[in-house]
């Protein structure tokens, strides 16, 4: 039997995160953020001092990262050469860069064959949170959501997940997903992108709660041995 995929992609701040650790806690299954490994990439290129507009250089650090998930959804790890790079994948300097490293093709190249044997690994069940999930790295997933909500909404649940959410900083994290956006979505090598058969839910104003509810509804249907 092929493994049990379940794919949210969808753009940053649509709830994926935590719609997919709910998910995978409440059916028991493996999980897996996509974008923490591309974070944790772009973290390691910094440390070695390349500048992430030179696509070649990027490609060549890449080449030599070793990246680590944990995929447990209560607890999900990250290391980057060993290092946790938990934390400081959530900095801004990371935050900034994350969208040119991840336009590289090797860089895709490397994370998309590394995300398929942590599928392989994980037969019994996995949820995987990106953007080209549905697309490219399982588009034979039996389940595929695509979540979506409004650039204020998401910029407030990013605001309040880092403790600030007075105006000046709300609007700066608008700024900075619509740019996130734009490259994510315009970038040749798998942009971001709805896959054709993928289910789109607006989050905009259901809570997590609401969401994970409708994404085991969706799971239950799609997989019954589930
Ligand atoms: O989900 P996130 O905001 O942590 O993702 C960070 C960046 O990683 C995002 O701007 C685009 C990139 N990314 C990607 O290109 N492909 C994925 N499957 C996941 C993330």
């Amino acid at each position: 039997m092929p493994p049990v995929v379940i794919a949210l992609d969808g753009p940053s701040g649509s709830g994926k995160s935590s719609t997919a650790r709910g998910v995978a806690s409440r059916l028991g299954l493996a999980y897996l953020d996509t974008g923490a490994m591309y974070r944790a990439m772009t973290w390691a290129v910094l440390e070695r001092g390349v500048d992430v507009e030179d696509a070649d250089a990027v490609a060549a650090a890449a080449a030599e990262v070793v990246i680590e998930s944990g995929t447990d959804p209560q607890a999900p790890t990250i290391t980057a050469d060993g290092v946790d790079v938990a934390g400081p994948i959530r900095e801004q300097a990371v935050t900034d860069a994350v969208s040119q490293v991840s336009r590289v093709p090797a860089v895709r190249e490397r994370l998309v064959a590394l995300q398929r044997l942590t599928i392989a690994e994980h037969a019994d069940g996995i949820v995987l949170e990106g953007r080209d999930i549905g697309t490219v790295v399982a588009p034979d997933a039996p389940l595929k959501l695509y979540l979506v909500a409004d650039t204020a909404a998401r910029a407030a649940r990013r605001a309040a997940e880092q403790g600030q959410d007075e105006a000046a900083h709300v609007e700066a994290t608008a700024a900075s997903l619509q740019r996130r956006d734009a490259i994510d979505s315009s970038r040749t090598t798998s942009p971001l992108a709805k896959a054709d058969d993928a289910v789109e839910l607006d989050t905009t104003h259901l809570t997590l709660d609401e969401v994970v509810d409708e994404v085991v509804r969706l799971a239950v249907k799609a997989v019954p041995d589930l």
